[in-house]
């Protein structure tokens, strides 16, 4: 094997692979990953889906958020990850089963490993998707900074595995091609990370609107002031700093990085823009006019 080769394979330590993407192997297994093809959906659900680093936290505070009204409703000192809690990494060991509903769930899963009654359109999906070379970026930094992922100090080395789908949850195009294009099968909203950005009280309507949830003007003001971007990075419920330490390493950086739209320009050589263009280009030829980021 050549030395970039080696260095393509992501270590077992970090990332175990089945049925076609990576998962973390500290909290799932093959097993309990297969179990929730069963998994018992309710129509009440709600659930965040999305490919890593594509604005999920800020996802799972705005639907907490809406759920509770803007206020929260007894639900104050719970952090985020609880409140909205991962399907597949079920690291606070809670007993979904008997959560009462509306149930709210976040999750990575590609479309084909989701409960197949989320397919049968039971429940319902907010996918929300995020320029990919900002999520390339992103994910890089997260790299170093969580405890439960492979430091890769090289960047063009992060870059050949995320576009070969060698990181945790696989290949983002075919994580936003799978989803997209089995969108019948679910009861999906689509929303971008870049529309959250540009039009934030727009998007929290949009999805009241998909939940069929109404907010008077001040509950919705709340649900805005409590999402942004700087807020979120003060709130001890919304910005992961409790992982650190356990899941993030601590003095190491925030998971709330920087949210802005772009940033990529600041990490990429125009060699590596151009080597992520050809392969963006050839994969989602058939999904171009669908997906209007301007990438570049
Ligand atoms: P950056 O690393 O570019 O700053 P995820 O939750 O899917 O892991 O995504 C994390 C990314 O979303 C980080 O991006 C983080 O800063 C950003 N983010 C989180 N909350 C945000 C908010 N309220 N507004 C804008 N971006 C936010």
């Amino acid at each position: 094997m050549s030395e970039m080769e080696l260095t393509m394979e992501p270590s077992e330590e970090f990332l175990f692979q089945h049925k076609g993407i990576y998962f973390q192997p500290h909290f799932v297994t093959p097993e309990y990953i297969d179990s929730l093809e069963d998994f018992e959906i309710r129509d009440s659900d709600v659930f965040v889906v999305t490919y890593p680093k594509s604005g999920t936290v800020w996802t799972q505070n705005i639907l907490s958020l809406i759920h509770h009204e803007g206020h929260r409703d007894g639900t104050e000192n719970v952090q985020t990850v609880d409140r909205v809690p991962w399907l597949e990494y079920n690291i606070h060991n809670i007993d979904y089963v008997h959560r009462p509903s509306p149930r709210l769930f976040t999750t990575h899963l590609p479309y084909y490993l989701v409960p197949r009654d989320l397919r049968n359109r039971r429940a319902k999906v907010i996918y929300v998707a995020r320029n990919p070379k900002d999520v390339v970026v992103s994910y890089f930094h997260f790299s170093s900074l969580s405890v439960l992922l492979e430091t890769i100090p090289d960047f063009n080395i992060f870059l050949e595995r995320f576009l070969a789908g060698k990181v945790l949850a696989g290949s983002w195009l075919d994580h936003v091609r799978g989803w997209y294009t089995h969108r019948d099968d679910f009861n999906i909203l689509f929303l971008t990370y870049e529309e959250m950005k540009k039009d934030l009280r727009g998007t929290v309507l949009k999805i009241c609107r998909f939940l069929g949830k109404q907010l008077n003007e001040k509950e919705l003001d709340t649900v805005v002031e409590n999402a942004t971007f700087d807020k979120m990075k003060t709130d001890p419920r919304a910005n992961y700093n409790s992982m650190e330490g356990n899941l993030l390493e601590r003095g190491k950086g925030h998971f709330l990085r920087k949210g802005i739209v772009g940033d990529w320009k600041n990490t990429m050589t125009v060699a590596q823009s151009e080597r992520f263009d050809n392969v963006f280009k050839e994969k989602m030829k058939d999904l171009s006019s669908t997906f209007t980021w301007d990438i570049n």
